[in-house]
């Protein structure tokens, strides 16, 4: 990586307090960096394919040797080279950036304006020292960032939903709905996916849920993921998407594709968001009723978030078995009060003990993701779903963590069966499944896990 050879100064992470912008900024060479960079913006032509890189970079080179000697900048080899490559960065890759979106061990980048970057590191969010010369360089990286998928990110158009080269997700806001400047939120894309097995040993969950969970995707249960943001709900949904067996057509549905499948027969449909004259919009509710007359055996969709998910109910109660989702929600009951609050909104006027008829038959089970105060992610409670009881829909959790405490800042805790059969058992027998004898029975504390 020698085009980042001269950004190291920017990627030490220290001083979690922020300073208040007015002190010097230690990066060596800044103001000779500012000039030369002035320079080669202006004189770099036109014509030059932004998209050819080594093309780029030899026509900035020129450019930089010719402003070197003009300007008769003294420079050891060293601090040129390192300057060289200080300015190719950050004009041509991500900028400051560009450090943190190589480095592995970093899962978030939350850029809040120009004076303040946050990352995130095994579920800690941390602030870092790195910060960009002014909002207009922000502003050049979002422009990096969007164009490739034909976005403009400006006043009229202040937020957007884009997508890094290697698939990171990626949200921009800027002025005048960000009072603190241009912002970019960036969910790196994992380069070597979760599997389960890394589940189980970061002690997301136990062995024997994981295999449980194994035996419900078999077995064709709908699933609902439930999780507050950035608990781990995408991850979880594309391990269990693994699950699928290879012989079933799988249709998936995202805002922004993140799932993986390794299956052959994946078709993948990604929603669009309306253009700049705000036409042209096509809803994850749309794509749900096209699935629909794709022969799907499994649907996938990535999140429920508004009216589609009526449409998923009415494709799970009709014979759609073994679909999955994810949902923004507390607890596994609250999952089930949001989608129904969102099948209310879809419009359809339907009575609420008919809406929740439906999630009562559609859902088999929820599973909730937590990401606690240590950083770490669990699968907290994972409830069936068995059916109404006059006007409420009955759940039975099936396995939970139970926290004990919290030691030197790790939280403590084991997880169990609750002791509780599921109704859906059945289902999985009837799938030729078995489980273990004691899959349901509790562990009790202090057991291994
Ligand atoms: N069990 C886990 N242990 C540790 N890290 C995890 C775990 N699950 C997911 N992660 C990491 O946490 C981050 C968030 O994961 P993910 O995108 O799946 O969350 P999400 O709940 O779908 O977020 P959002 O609400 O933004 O869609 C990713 O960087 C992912 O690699
Ligand atoms: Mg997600």
């Amino acid at each position: 990586m020698t085009v980042l050879r001269g950004m190291r100064s920017g990627t030490r992470l220290a001083t979690p307090q922020r300073d208040d912008g007015t002190a010097e900024r230690t990066e060596p060479y800044g103001d000779i960096k500012q000039r030369v960079q002035r320079r080669l913006l202006a004189e770099l032509s036109p014509s030059v394919e932004t998209n050819n890189i080594p093309e780029v970079r030899r026509a900035l080179e020129q450019i930089f040797n010719e402003t070197i000697a003009e300007e008769q900048i003294p420079l050891t080899r060293t601090e040129r080279a390192n300057l060289f490559e200080d300015i190719v960065a950050s004009i041509l890759g991500f900028g400051p950036l560009e450090p943190l979106l190589q480095d592995d061990s970093i899962t978030e980048i939350l850029v809040n304006g120009y004076d303040q970057v946050f990352i995130e590191r095994s579920g800690i969010l941390e602030e870092t020292d790195l910060r960009f010369r002014d909002s207009a360089e922000v502003l050049r990286i979002i422009d990096r960032i969007v164009s490739p998928i034909g976005r403009r990110v400006d006043e009229s158009s202040p937020m957007v939903d884009a997508r890094l080269p290697d698939g990171s997700r990626v949200n921009v806001i800027i002025p005048p709905l960000s009072l603190v400047g241009p912002c970019i939120s960036i969910r790196k894309f994992p380069k070597t996916a979760l599997t389960m097995d890394d589940m189980v040993r970061l002690d997301t969950l136990s062995q024997d849920a994981a295999t449980f969970l194994k035996a419900c995707v078999e077995a064709r249960l709908n699933i609902v993921i439930s999780g507050g943001t950035s608990t781990g709900k995408t991850t979880f949904l594309n391990i269990l998407s693994g699950y699928i067996p290879g012989h079933e057509r799988i249709i998936t549905i995202e805002d922004a594709a993140e799932l993986q499948l390794h299956q052959r027969h994946v078709v993948r449909l990604e929603s669009r968001p309306a253009n700049i004259e705000g036409k042209g919009q096509v809803p994850i509710r749309q794509l749900v009723i096209n699935a629909l007359r794709m022969r799907p055996d499994r649907i996938v969709v990535g999140e429920v978030r508004g009216a589609e998910a009526l449409d998923m109910l009415q494709a799970m109660n009709t014979g759609h078995d073994g679909s999955m989702t994810t949902a923004h929600a507390n607890t596994t009951r609250d999952a089930l009060r949001r989608v129904e609050t969102m099948v209310l909104m879809a419009g359809m006027d339907l009575p609420l003990r008919a809406v929740r008829e439906q999630i009562s038959s559609a859902f088999d089970m929820v599973l909730q993701l937590e990401r606690l105060t240590d950083g770490t992610r669990k699968v907290t409670t994972i409830s069936e779903v068995q059916g109404m009881e006059g006007d409420t829909v009955v759940m039975q959790d099936i396995f939970r963590f139970a926290q004990t405490g919290v030691r030197e800042g790790k939280v403590e805790g084991f997880f169990t069966a609750t002791g509780v059969r599921p109704r859906f058992s059945e289902k999985i027998e009837a799938a030729g499944i078995i489980l273990p004898a004691n899959t349901y029975l509790p562990t009790g504390k202090g057991a291994k896990h």
